[in-house]
């Protein structure tokens, strides 16, 4: 008989969670007018908000912050974790920051102006506002199968190519400072990307001569999908994929809160010496000075460690194998969800399970609130909500799909609560006819409203 996988690593410590009843659950959800973001944390059982920042260090980790360098140039630390990068990514040249946002802000200050373009596959909501609050536009180029939910494909994060060469023909290459490659693609359900088209979209960018940049805050994952999918890939190595992936790009931005395992951290890393000094200036102005960027020696130690750590076949295939876990349960129950299961995230579909609540009134996030009232359990929106209004019009941007996102945080939850969330959700299912209307707008910010929304339900 083959052996089961089993997770690599033994629990040291652990933190209590409560559980809550309904009624106080209702009180609540009232009093953070209906936005999830705005609980306590007290207030959930199992929090699958994000995998951002959430995720468990190692042993090793917490040692290596002991050793911190805290001085505030030339430390120690820094100089480490450039070692590190430079061994993972292949790059020679790194800028620490705070977070991922804070890489592209870095990043975006020193070459995106009012006008430019910027084709991508599905930017993440920061990348996104980055780009729109400099003025430019953030085109996506993701194949049309990441949006229906039912499809399966292996790499369903993929760029379209032909979408991108139309953009790429359309614009002159002054008014394209990248191509923004994500990995995995987090907006299309954590779907990863294939090293093939990867290779195109290089391949394109050399023919009309623009950069690529590679959000790589999934990479690893993308590594993994790649191992295990792609053909050719198999006998490979998790870090010679990681290499070859980052060896079709200029650059990279890092939210290490996802794949190194860090609770705050993040970076840019470069491979032309001119990216890396035109950044400077913006790193010292928004960040810190360039060799610790945001952050303390003890979290660059952190961060150097979770690179490695994150960057294993072992903890990799127990990661993703909890994410697959969960699916199998909701297939049990008929839950509709993005097919195949991506690598950090279930991507319930919400319109699948409420398509009887109209879509001005926030299907997805009717559909967390529920689950949150239903167990405790914390989800996000990506829906309506996160899409935002359209910079001109100021309407409401109704995006193709409408997703409650569970995201497992690294290391934390062990596949008993996977039982529990997916019986929470499946009881959820069961009574959907009842749940008729969703929820109005009572108070927004102009952009990434999501975050800080107030609602009141619509009736
Ligand atoms: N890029 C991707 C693909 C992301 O998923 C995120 C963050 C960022 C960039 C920004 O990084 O949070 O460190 O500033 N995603 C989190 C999430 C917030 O919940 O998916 P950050």
């Amino acid at each position: 008989m083959n052996l089961p996988f089993a997770e690599p690593y033994k629990i040291k410590m652990v933190e209590t969670i409560r559980k809550s009843s309904r009624v106080e659950r209702e009180q609540w959800i009232k009093e953070a007018c209906y936005n999830l973001f705005s609980l306590r944390s007290e207030q959930v059982f199992i929090d699958l908000l994000t995998d951002s920042g959430t995720g468990s260090m190692s042993d090793k980790q917490w040692s290596a912050m002991m050793e911190g360098d805290e001085s505030y140039a030339g430390a120690r630390s820094y100089y480490r974790l450039q070692e590190v990068i430079c061994e993972t990514i292949g790059y020679p040249y790194f800028l620490p920051t705070h977070q991922g946002r804070a890489a592209e802000n870095v990043l975006f200050s020193s070459m995106v102006k009012a006008g430019d373009i910027l084709p991508g596959n599905a930017h993440f909501d920061t990348t996104k506002g980055h780009i729109e609050f400099r003025k430019a536009q953030a085109i996506d180029c993701t194949i049309a199968e990441a949006f229906d939910t039912t499809y399966e494909c292996p790499f369903k994060g993929n760029f379209d190519l032909n979408k991108l060469e139309e953009v790429l023909k359309k614009y002159p290459k002054e008014q394209i400072p990248c191509i923004v490659v994500t990995v995995t693609n987090n907006t299309a359900g954590g779907q990863p990307v294939s090293m093939e088209n990867i290779k195109r979209v290089a391949a394109l960018a050399q023919k009309y001569g623009v950069k690529i940049l590679i959000d790589a805050a999934r990479f690893a994952e993308n590594a993994y999908f790649i191992k295990t999918r792609e053909q050719g890939y198999a006998d490979k190595g998790i870090r010679e994929i990681v290499k070859e992936m980052f060896s079709y790009a200029d650059f990279m931005t890092m939210s290490a809160k996802k794949d190194a395992i860090v609770n705050m951290g993040g970076f840019i890393s470069f491979r032309h010496r001119e990216d890396w000094e035109k950044c400077q200036m913006y790193t010292i102005i928004y960040e810190g000075f360039i060799t610790y960027g945001g952050m303390s020696g003890r979290d660059m130690n952190a961060l150097a460690q979770g690179l490695i750590e994150g960057t294993e076949f072992d903890y990799l295939a127990s990661r993703i194998g909890q994410v697959a876990y969960l699916a199998q349960k909701l297939d049990e129950y008929g839950v509709p969800y993005q097919r195949p299961a991506g690598g950090h995230a279930i991507f319930v579909d919400a319109n699948k399970v409420l398509p009887q609540v109209p879509k001005e009134e926030f299907v997805a996030q009717t559909l967390g609130i529920e689950l949150y009232l239903e167990a405790g359990i914390r989800g996000v929106e990506i829906g309506t909500l996160l899409a935002d209004r359209d910079p001109v019009s100021r309407e409401n941007r109704y995006p193709a799909l409408e997703l409650l996102r569970l995201a497992i945080p690294r290391r934390v939850y062990t596949n008993n609560h996977m039982d529990y969330v997916a019986a929470a959700l499946k009881n959820v299912y069961d009574r959907r006819q009842v749940i008729n209307r969703g929820y109005v707008i009572v108070k927004e910010l102009p952009i990434m409203r999501h975050f800080t929304v107030r609602l009141r339900p619509a009736q």
